[in-house]
């Protein structure tokens, strides 16, 4: 079921983040409802279909937090098979009390130092987790390590935003203002509701997440941004050979 990774090689950033996480995961699914005003779900729909997933395909959904994307690519696409990892463990124990997750092994885990073998998967998940990492570049490196050649690496995240798009002023008013402050009453803890605006802020741009992908060794990637840019979905294929 969950199996710890390594807990002597866990660091301090992985640590805070971690039981940032745990501290609300009690409201963590309710608030992504409320607050997303249920958008979320389309963005992780659209990262299942865009993504290619495919019946008898194996996927990693890494910082799978409560198992959203990997019950949604379940419910999309019967017959694919997921294993979740992330290091929050309370946010995997609501993982593995979703009757529909069942058949999904859940590893207790950083995107720094992943569990698995080379090449073992069809494809990477990673949802509005990215900027989590401690260490992102050693997480994509990870990522890429994992996936078979051909294999996909699908990204959801809020990036720090570049010029242009209209969803920049608007949304960062949302995720500043009125995040922390539904998020703090619901919750109970507010500095968790203001994290994600400081650490969208602070991330790297739709490029510079293009360039490290290029950097890793990752072959063609597709990015998309959804309103107005505030979040991207971004496909990176692997060419090994
Ligand atoms: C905003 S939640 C997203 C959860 C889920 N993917 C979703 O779409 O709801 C971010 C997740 O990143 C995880 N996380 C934090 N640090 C991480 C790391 N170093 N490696 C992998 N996941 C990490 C957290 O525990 C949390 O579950």
């Amino acid at each position: 079921m969950m199996k710890p990774n390594h807990p002597s090689a866990e660091s301090k950033k992985r640590h805070e983040v971690a039981a940032m996480f745990d501290s609300i995961a009690p409201t963590y699914d309710r608030l992504n409802r409320i607050l997303s005003v249920g958008t979320d779900r389309i963005w992780r729909n659209r990262a299942i279909r865009l993504g290619g997933v495919s019946a008898g395909q194996h996927w990693l959904d890494l910082a799978a937090g409560s198992g959203d994307v990997a019950q949604t690519g379940l419910r999309l696409v019967p017959g694919s098979q997921w294993t979740a990892g992330d290091p929050s463990i309370e946010l995997l124990r609501i993982l593995k009390n979703r009757p529909a997750l069942g058949s999904v092994d859940a590893f207790l885990c950083g995107a720094e130092q992943l569990p698995f073998e080379d090449e073992c998967f069809d494809g990477v998940t990673v949802a509005f987790g990215l900027r989590n990492f401690e260490r992102p570049m050693e997480g994509l490196t990870e990522i890429h390590r994992v996936l078979k050649p051909g294999g996909k690496a699908v990204f959801l995240e809020f990036l720090a935003q570049e010029s242009g798009g209209w969803g920049g002023p608007l949304v960062r008013f949302y995720l500043e203002k009125v995040l922390p402050l539904i998020g703090g009453l619901v919750s109970g803890h507010k500095h968790a509701y203001s994290y994600l605006a400081q650490s969208s802020k602070s991330f790297w741009s739709p490029t510079q997440l293009k360039n490290h992908l290029h950097d890793v060794g990752y072959g063609p990637i597709k990015m998309i941004g959804y309103m107005g840019g505030a979040v991207t979905l971004t496909i990176a294929r692997v060419d090994k050979r």
